[in-house]
């Protein structure tokens, strides 16, 4: 490779021949003003108050500011691409890039230290219920804190989607005698439908080692195509009845309005027992 060594050789002679400045005090004022410039232009992608953005005219700012470094590493007489081979390939390639690692998406565990996050994703997710569930049973918030606190100490752990090092969100598991329920799986409002619900759901499957049943509110017609996407099946209103009273423990007018869908090792064990 020799393109930047030549491009490098190629400034310092233009310039030369052009009179330019070779005081590395004045490069880097020329340098800090064309990189204004390229902000300048860069300000026309969002902002309705200038002129429309056009990509040739940053392609002739980045021109700019690239030949100010140019000139810079000339002064000084640094071969540039030997120093870029260096930092970046070399140096660079050798270190542990955190915040590369902090932003692949990861599903983990909730701690103790994540409950608030925890209550602001179900509360935040929950607002799908306003004006969809019944009346008496909704209130906001949806969930206070206390009843998740509750929730947790009855054994119902929560595993969360991190993205950049944020929660995005979150689904309960509660093994429960001879099932796994899962409990309350709610994405940000802001990044639902994007298939972070179907991670978080494929992650508690692949542990299970039990049958998996999910209820949720007989209105929430989305819930239940999320879960019949993923192969779960709506039981009969008698075994709905039965499945609520035997495994939740949730007041009588919430198993009226609710529904159990059951996946595949439900219907296997239903089917084996007969
Ligand atoms: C249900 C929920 C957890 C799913 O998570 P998600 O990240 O949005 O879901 P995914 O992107 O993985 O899967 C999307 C599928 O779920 C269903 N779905 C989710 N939200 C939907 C909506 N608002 N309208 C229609 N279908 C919806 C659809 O089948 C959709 O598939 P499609 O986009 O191909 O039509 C999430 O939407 C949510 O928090 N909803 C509000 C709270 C809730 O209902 N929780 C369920 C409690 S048990």
């Amino acid at each position: 490779m020799s393109d930047l060594r030549q491009l490098q050789s190629l400034v310092a002679k233009v310039r030369q021949a052009r009179g330019f400045t070779m005081d590395p005090v004045r490069i880097f004022a020329l340098l800090s003003e064309e990189i204004g410039e390229v902000a300048g232009e860069l300000k026309r992608t969002w902002s309705p108050n200038y002129d429309a953005f056009s990509k040739e005219d940053l392609q002739s700012e980045i021109a700019d500011a690239l030949v100010c470094l140019l000139a810079l590493a000339n002064q000084f007489e640094i071969d540039l691409e030997q120093a870029l081979i260096d930092k970046l390939v070399v140096r660079d390639g050798q270190r542990e890039w955190k915040s590369a690692a902090g932003s692949a998406p990861t599903i983990r565990l909730c701690e103790a230290n994540d409950l608030p996050t925890v209550h602001a994703i179900i509360n935040d997710a929950a607002q799908a219920y306003k004006g969809v569930i019944p009346e008496d049973r909704w209130h906001d918030p949806y969930m206070p804190l206390e009843e998740l606190q509750q929730e947790i100490t009855q054994g119902v752990e929560f595993w969360g989607y991190e993205e950049g090092g944020e929660l995005i969100g979150v689904i309960g598991l509660q093994q429960v005698q001879d099932v796994s329920l899962i409990r309350h799986a709610y994405v940000r409002t802001a990044r639902q439908r994007r298939g972070v619900g179907t991670r978080l759901l494929t992650h508690l499957r692949k542990q299970a080692t039990r049958p998996m049943l999910a209820g949720t509110w007989a209105d929430a017609v989305w819930a239940i195509r999320f879960y019949q996407k993923h192969g779960f099946r709506l039981v009969s209103p008698e075994e709905k009845d039965r499945l609520l009273r035997k495994y939740w423990s949730i007041p009588p007018r919430q198993v009226e309005t609710s529904v159990v869908l059951a996946d595949e090792r439900c219907y296997r064990a239903e089917h084996d027992s007969r």
